[in-house]
């Protein structure tokens, strides 16, 4: 599987934003989709979904705020995240669930053996050529039945970001996607589209997508 050039300058960036990222969760409450009714609608099904079907994995996991919500509701789910400060958070603040830490594009899949497999809000720093090579993966690597979800940002070309959340300097590209390219992307892999939630731009986030995509039975 091909690997992102900048994957190492991504992995530093989101170390030196870990921290923010955590007291923003917090403080605000984005990135919890116990805040955020519509996400967590979309979660809720997910996760209702998914329910029996096998394992699931949080790609991009963060400080596993979403990954613990699930756990909560009784999934038997993990969480990878490419940053390890990141990882570091989300072992402290949710003893309970394991995580680890792995780039989306270093995963060891196995064929069929996963009933959920997510990219939320973590996909969108992939080149799109790697990110068709990830999805690829995840694809095969669903139980038949078994769900994708991701969630990413909606636009039109690629952002090249150098400071975040709180100033702090970084340096990735956020590719932004328009939903039906992503929609063909994602069954390109042979997924078949389940949902499709479009969240307009708010005063706080730019506009995004929700996608929700099965693998046939
Ligand atoms: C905006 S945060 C979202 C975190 C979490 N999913 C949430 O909703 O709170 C993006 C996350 O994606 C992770 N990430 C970026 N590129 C990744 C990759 N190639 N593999 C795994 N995780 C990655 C970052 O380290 C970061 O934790």
């Amino acid at each position: 599987m091909s690997q992102p050039a900048d994957l190492e300058v991504v992995r530093d960036s989101y170390d030196r934003v870990a921290d923010n990222y955590v007291e923003m969760v917090a403080t605000t409450g984005l990135g919890d989709v116990r805040t955020q009714p519509w996400l967590r609608a979309a979660m809720d099904v997910f996760a209702d979904s998914v329910a029996g079907l096998g394992p699931v994995l949080d790609v991009g996991c963060g400080p596993g705020t979403v990954t613990a919500y699930l756990a909560e509701r009784g999934l038997d789910v993990s969480g990878v995240d490419l940053s390890p400060r990141m990882i570091e958070h989300a072992r402290r603040l949710h003893p309970q669930c394991t995580f680890d830490v792995a780039s989306a594009t270093e995963l060891e899949l196995a064929a069929e053996s996963w009933g959920g497999l997510m990219g939320w809000w973590s996909l969108f720093n992939l080149p799109r050529d790697i990110l068709a090579e990830v999805l690829a993966r995840f694809a095969a690597a669903l139980v038949p039945g078994g769900l994708l979800i991701i969630a990413t940002h909606v636009g039109d070309g690629d952002l090249q970001r150098t400071e975040a959340y709180g100033g702090v300097p970084v340096r990735w590209t956020t590719h932004r996607w328009r939903p039906e390219q992503l929609v063909a992307l994602v069954e390109r892999t042979g997924l078949r589209l389940t949902a499709e939630l479009r969240l307009p731009a708010d005063d706080q986030v730019g506009p995004g997508v929700v996608l929700v995509a099965r693998r046939n039975g």
